[in-house]
């Protein structure tokens, strides 16, 4: 993707690893539950979903608040009532581990004179601490949340934030995320769109489809 100088990264899926505060309480809490998979699966679906219902109803709640909502509903749903676990579950997402090859591949895009941004559902106080427990900030020139504009991604209101933050016109970014459906809404916006598709997963059928599919951030380099 020649003369895109500007690479703007989802966060939760493409650089963190949301199934990531599921498998540490599942090795701490063992048999606690019976099917920790399903808890993170169910958990990431009814966050997404919860997101795009409160934009489409006009009544915004931030990712903090979505995400606690999304556990409660996950854990009534599988019979999980305790409350020790719900509080180090969410602890836990705050520091979201990066999927292995984030750093390297980061690290090479700046060295190369790429300009680097992150576009997220997630709060700023959730997104800095994340990438500080992961040694990530510095990466970055902008960390750009939905809070600014109080709809979630895909509402064009949020691909707009990176013009706006990065003064930088859409045809000189490439956005990369892990999400076909974020890929979609950015797609439609402008950005010329790289899909991380970490799990060999069936392409989403949606409007507009990535220009580039990898399977993980270290092909980024060949693209880019
Ligand atoms: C984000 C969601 C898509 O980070 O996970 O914006």
């Amino acid at each position: 993707m020649p003369n895109r100088k500007i690479v703007v990264f989802d966060a939760y899926g493409t650089v963190f690893d949301v199934a990531g505060a599921v498998h540490q309480a599942a090795a701490e809490a063992g048999p606690l539950v019976a099917d920790w998979a399903a808890l993170a699966a169910t958990w990431r679906r009814k966050q997404l979903e919860y997101s795009w219902l409160r934009t489409l109803l006009g009544a915004h709640a931030d990712f903090a608040e979505v995400t606690a909502e999304a556990l409660d509903w996950t854990l009534e749903a599988l019979n999980v009532s305790d409350r020790a676990l719900r509080g180090r579950l969410l602890a836990l997402y705050d520091r979201l581990p990066a999927f292995p090859e984030v750093a390297q591949a980061l690290a090479t895009l700046k060295n190369r004179g790429f300009r680097l941004g992150t576009l997220s559902n997630g709060t700023p106080a959730m997104l800095a601490a994340a990438l500080a427990a992961n040694g990530l900030a510095h990466l970055f020139e902008a960390v750009i949340s939905v809070e600014e504009v109080g709809v979630y991604k895909p509402s064009a209101q949020v691909y707009a934030l990176v013009e706006q933050r990065m003064a930088v016109t859409r045809d000189k970014v490439l956005f990369v995320s892990s999400n076909g459906w974020d890929v979609a809404g950015a797609a439609r916006f402008g950005f010329a769109t790289v899909w991380v598709n970490r799990d060999a997963a069936p392409m989403d059928r949606l409007p507009h489809g990535p220009n580039h599919i990898i399977p993980d951030l270290a092909r980024l380099s060949v693209i880019a």
